[in-house]
């Protein structure tokens, strides 16, 4: 992410399932196509259908999982006439370092990755801290698949329908204190199973940490997620949770979450340490402020080809202004980038 310039999407043609496909097929599914709706739409309980999205692979998703699908809200929030991407792409072009800095390496290198079990520890500002097996800590929370544009801060984006669960939820399980500003989020560190935590070249200063001030945290459309197209996550994209803020560039989504933290003090963040002059802590999506080293007012939607790049405008807030805006009154967006 931080050298590397943005490159042309590996992906061939043929791999582009035409959108008319999915438009069609959400229009069946779930009623209405209506931009973006947060828990608006009545939803669907369609149970573990991996056919609702062409070119899924079946994934082996543990029971307490299986079982929270069927009252899943399906379509909960919407993107409007916009493709999703291929689950070949979303899951086969990724950024995660633990498994290596190249797109392919995720996919290639996290396959063993053992997901289950999985501890989560709340701690810090809060009334009610716990350690929890991942189905314990999921139990009180309702599963909705949120389809969301990513836009990574390399430029390149994508639309994917995760499925998860507000972050408001969890805080009010877990009763933040008054002391509580931010909340922290940081990933698992273990070298034995994650090679790019054993590379003497990496970057980073594991664990991978991000973090939300707390209003942001509460926005309905910041959610924590165990799944994916229909299924869980891929271990490439952060099984078995991970955060997921749709306004935000990609690098605030933290994946293989292992503490949430509540905490007094903004907290610091693994980009923004290691050049804070490229990435900082707010990270919103916003096409008038550029990039040092490249612009921000496009993107390359994936999948895309040499001759076929797919380029298009980026949207202030990736499209969620209505929804994010009030948050950042009287901030000044090009200081706080
Ligand atoms: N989380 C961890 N732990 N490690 C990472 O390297 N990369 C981030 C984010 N979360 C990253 C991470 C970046 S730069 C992006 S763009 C998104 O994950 C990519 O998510 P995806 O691979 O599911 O598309």
């Amino acid at each position: 992410m931080l050298i590397k310039l943005p490159r042309t999407s590996a992906c061939k043609e043929s791999d582009v399932t035409p959108e008319g496909f999915y438009l069609s097929r959400r229009a069946l599914l779930g009623g209405s196509l209506a931009g973006l709706a947060v828990g608006a739409l009545p939803g669907v309980a369609l149970g573990a259908d991996p056919s609702r999205y062409a070119d899924v692979e079946p994934g082996n998703a543990p029971a307490w999982f299986n079982e929270k699908l069927t009252s899943t809200q399906w379509q909960a929030v919407n993107v409007k006439n916009e493709a999703i991407t291929p689950f070949k792409d979303a899951t086969h072009y990724n950024n995660f370092y633990e498994f290596g800095t190249e797109k392919s390496d995720p996919a290639k290198n996290s396959g063993a990755f053992k997901t289950e079990p999985w501890k989560v520890v709340v701690d810090g500002e809060v009334g009610k801290p716990g350690s929890y097996a991942l189905e314990d800590f999921m139990k009180p929370y309702q599963l909705e698949e949120r389809i969301y544009r990513l836009r990574c801060v390399e430029a390149w984006s994508m639309v994917i329908p995760w499925i998860g669960f507000p972050i408001s939820a969890l805080l009010k399980q877990v009763e933040p204190t008054s002391k509580a500003k931010y909340i922290r989020f940081e990933t698992l560190q273990d070298p034995k199973s994650m090679p790019g935590q054993r590379s003497g070249f990496a970057l980073i200063d594991w664990p991978y940490v991000e973090g939300l001030r707390l209003d942001e945290a509460m926005n309905p459309l910041a959610i924590l997620a165990v799944g994916m197209y229909g299924r869980e996550l891929a271990n490439q994209n952060g099984a078995p949770l991970r955060l997921v803020v749709p306004w935000k560039y990609g690098f605030k989504s933290v994946k293989s979450i292992v503490r949430i933290s509540l905490v007094s003090e903004q907290p610091k963040t693994t980009w923004q340490s290691i050049a804070a002059n490229e990435y900082g802590f707010y990270a919103n999506v916003n096409p008038t402020v550029d990039h040092p080293r490249w612009t921000q007012a496009h993107e390359r939607r994936l999948p895309g080809s040499l001759f076929s790049p797919n380029i298009r405008q980026t949207e202030m807030f990736n499209g969620y202004g209505e929804e994010v805006a009030s948050l950042y009154t009287g901030l000044d967006l090009r200081k706080n980038y």
